[in-house]
């Protein structure tokens, strides 16, 4: 049943009655951001430990339409654990990217996803900011990736750091999509 704030009596429940900062999420559900922001405040972003492959890969099922193996997201990191980040607080990871070593000069963005409920919190952001701060570290003049050319959202968050098109892949996905190359200079 709703009350006058618009909320169901659980949500009213599970936020509180002091005027919660609420938002509509795509699944028709309001999530509570002072509450996922308090749950975040002790995060750290850092290398992935292999343990916590399989729950890299759990987000990439719910986050993106390629399907990648455990088996591959294994290959990634130990081609270059420093390049697979994840975003972390207490025992849970929100986020993660993967990314390749492609030659001395040119890295590359192979998978970046965060949880669905908890986007638009500046997670992504600290993520690429801290696989941009590796790649200047190991001395990489680039960084490549692709991305769906109908992702408009993700086409935003790489230009808000730095990524420009360059050019547009056939063809490229298994279900036949095409996908922009975008390439951020670091020198
Ligand atoms: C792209 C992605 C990693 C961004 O993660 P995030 O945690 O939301 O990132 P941030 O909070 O730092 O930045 C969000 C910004 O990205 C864009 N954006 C990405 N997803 C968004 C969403 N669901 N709603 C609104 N804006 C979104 C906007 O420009 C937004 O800016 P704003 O919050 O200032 O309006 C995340 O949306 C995601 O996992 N998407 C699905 C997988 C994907 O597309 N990966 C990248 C291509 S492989």
């Amino acid at each position: 049943m709703e009350n006058h704030s618009g909320l169901t009596e659980e949500s009213m429940r599970i936020f509180g009655r002091s005027n919660p900062k609420k938002e509509l999420i795509d699944n028709n559900e309001y999530r509570n951001i002072d509450m996922q922001k308090e749950e975040l405040q002790d995060h750290v972003v850092r290398r992935i430990e292999p343990h916590e492959i399989k729950k890299a890969m759990e987000i990439s099922q719910r986050s993106l339409s390629e399907r990648y193996s455990k088996e591959l997201l294994i290959e990634i990191y130990q081609s270059w654990p420093d390049g697979f980040l994840v975003y972390s607080s207490g025992d849970r990871i929100y986020g993660f990217i993967a990314g390749r070593r492609v030659t001395q000069s040119e890295a590359r963005i192979l998978m970046l996803a965060t949880e669905e409920e908890f986007r638009s919190l500046g997670i992504g952001g600290e993520i690429i900011e801290n696989f941009i701060q590796a790649c200047q570290t190991y001395g990489f003049m680039t960084i490549r990736l692709e991305v769906r050319t109908d992702n408009k959202r993700g086409i935003e968050f790489y230009q808000k750091h730095g990524f420009l098109v360059t050019s547009i892949l056939r063809n490229y996905y298994s279900d036949g999509s095409e996908a922009y190359v975008m390439w951020k200079q670091l020198i």
